[in-house]
């Protein structure tokens, strides 16, 4: 199997795996890194989301052999402390339920403020109707990532 050198977090981890493995797995189930969730696995979710060089990416289709030296960041890369503004927004406004789609949903969240730090309403629904949640914490969301675009998350 084909080795390779990835950009994770700000380190450089190797994982020895088939080209074609989606990076979904290769952060969950080689480095150990399972924030990043499964959900479809069709890019149709967004729990597996990601950043890669700053993009919101579904790493569930992403295959490992099309990384090269991109940057790659998970939830556990996004702030040292786990404190990134949305997250202490996340804790303020209690936005998880069950929590298995909130990852995917911060992580897309802190790709669009870092796009735009003050969206729209119509802004924030767009970027984030790809995330799926099946609690439906999508109202608390949008307030979560209005109240750090208001400078007000921390
Ligand atoms: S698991 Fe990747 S989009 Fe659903
Ligand atoms: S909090 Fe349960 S799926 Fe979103």
């Amino acid at each position: 199997m084909p080795r390779y050198a990835l950009n994770i977090n700000g380190q450089t981890r190797q994982a020895e795996v088939d080209a074609d493995t989606p990076l979904l797995w290769v952060l969950r189930d080689e480095l150990q890194l399972s924030g990043t969730k499964y959900g479809c696995g069709k890019g149709l979710c967004g729990a597996c989301t990601v950043h890669v060089d700053g993009q919101a990416q579904r790493s569930c289709q992403l295959p490992v052999s099309a990384l090269g030296s991109k940057r790659v960041t998970t939830i556990e890369g996004l702030h040292p402390q786990g404190l990134h503004p949305l997250q202490q927004a996340w804790i303020r406004l209690d936005v998880a339920q069950c929590g298995y789609c909130q990852c995917g949903q911060i992580m897309q969240a802190a790709a669009l403020l870092k796009a735009k730090p003050k969206p729209t309403d119509a802004e924030i629904d767009s970027a984030m109707a790809g995330n799926l949640c099946r609690c439906g914490t999508h109202l608390r969301i949008r307030a979560a990532i209005k109240l750090v675009a208001r400078g007000e998350g921390a």
